[in-house]
């Protein structure tokens, strides 16, 4: 699973043979450029979802249910997740699995909406938990998210994902469930992996959590390509006054604009 936020690079997943791609709130962080993801907004996350649903063949869509977009009461949450399905997702994904949201969870489920759990550090919580910090740690709050896991199976989610807690509860809880699960700082025992677009491909530089695998520097590129552009510019070298640029029909044509006996301007080749 990889995260996609816009048709250009839904497409650029789709086409690497992507599985699932993800239009997570963390669209906030590396596309709005906000400090975390509680500012998105369901308009904000549906706009973006019909950009990825336009770019996407193959993969499946999930659309990723923003911080107070669940929270209210049951009638909204559904009419949320279902305004997802309408902007193109085939499911959604919510974070937590306390009871209340195992209850929110199967009304969205009652409305035909496959869902995907989120536990583990979750980061819509993040002021409830005090940071982003790995979470489970201490056997305590590993049983809590086993039990978490356990119910969000039960209730029917689809997949669950686990997100920067020890590689040896994600393995328990990946034994315990039906369902998938997918990793993200959790270690190699899921069953599959999910990272944000713009940390794999280098194209973010705020802060890059440890078990971000950075397979390219985008960013650095598109810099180079840029600056390149501008220097180009600048010193007349862009555009080539013959293969990037467009002329008139015909000499003839020339004539009558700059009359027979004004000599008539070469194409500028640089
Ligand atoms: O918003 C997001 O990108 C996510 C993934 C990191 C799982 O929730």
């Amino acid at each position: 699973m990889l995260t996609a936020y816009d048709f250009p690079t839904a497409k650029i997943a789709d086409a690497a043979g992507t599985d699932i791609i993800l239009v997570g709130d963390s669209l906030g962080m590396v596309v709005l450029g906000y400090p975390d993801t509680l500012s998105v907004t369901v308009d904000e996350m549906l706009h973006h979802t019909r950009a990825v649903a336009r770019g996407t063949q193959r993969a499946l869509v999930v659309g990723d249910m923003p911080y107070l977009s669940y929270h209210i009461s049951l009638e909204e949450s559904v009419r949320n997740a279902g305004e997802f399905i309408r902007a193109g997702a085939q499911a959604v994904k919510i974070e937590g699995g306390k009871a209340q949201r195992i209850k929110t969870i199967e009304a969205i489920l009652d409305a035909e909406i496959p869902v995907m759990g989120h536990i583990g550090l979750t980061p819509q919580s993040v002021n409830v938990v005090g940071g982003f910090k790995l979470q489970g740690k201490h056997a305590d709050d590993a049983k809590r998210l086993i039990d978490e896991a356990v119910a969000l199976d039960g209730a029917g989610c689809f997949s669950i994902v686990l997100e920067c807690v020890p590689e040896e509860l994600a393995a328990l809880i990946t034994e315990r469930v039906s369902v998938p699960t997918i990793g993200i700082g959790a270690g190699p025992s899921c069953d599959g992996q999910v990272l944000v677009f713009h940390d794999l491909l280098g194209l973010y530089d705020g802060h890059t959590p440890k078990f971000v695998r950075r397979y390219a520097s985008i960013g650095d590129e598109m810099l180079n390509a840029i600056a390149k552009y501008l220097e180009d510019v600048r010193s007349g070298r862009f555009p080539n006054g013959v293969t990037e640029s467009f002329h008139m029909s015909s000499t003839e044509e020339l004539k009558k604009l700059y009359g027979d006996s004004v000599v008539v301007p070469m194409p500028k080749v640089n």
